[in-house]
């Protein structure tokens, strides 16, 4: 099963389980992690569920959409070229195991 490393701003980390084929977002909802707020639901319509993926994993993911690119210029917190929003991230065993970091403020 696909990992996903949720990092705390202070440096805390959480590893949970996701199922296959649910977005990050929904796995980080599904277990807690506060940080993501995820106002929208995972219509592309909030940026509250902004995440900096690791640059170690960064390459591995498809390209953001040219929608999912638009929104990321609402984030709250500082967007970098590591910035993606955690709805539109799928989890599948191809992709394998994932670390993200969570900003600071998602407003
Ligand atoms: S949950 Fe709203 S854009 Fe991702």
């Amino acid at each position: 099963m696909t990992k996903i490393t949720f990092v705390r701003p202070g440096g805390e980390r959480e590893i949970v389980n996701a199922e296959p084929g649910h977005s990050v977002m929904a796995t980080a909802v599904d277990n807690g992690i506060d940080e993501i707020v995820a106002e929208c639901g995972g219509c592309l319509a909030c940026a509250t569920c902004h995440v900096y993926v690791d640059e170690a994993d960064l390459d591995r993911l498809p390209p953001p959409s040219a929608a999912e690119d638009a929104m990321l210029e609402a984030t709250a917190a500082p967007r970098t070229p590591c910035s993606r929003l955690s709805c539109q991230l799928k989890t599948t065993p191809e992709l394998g195991d994932l670390t993200v970091h969570l900003p600071s403020e998602q407003y």
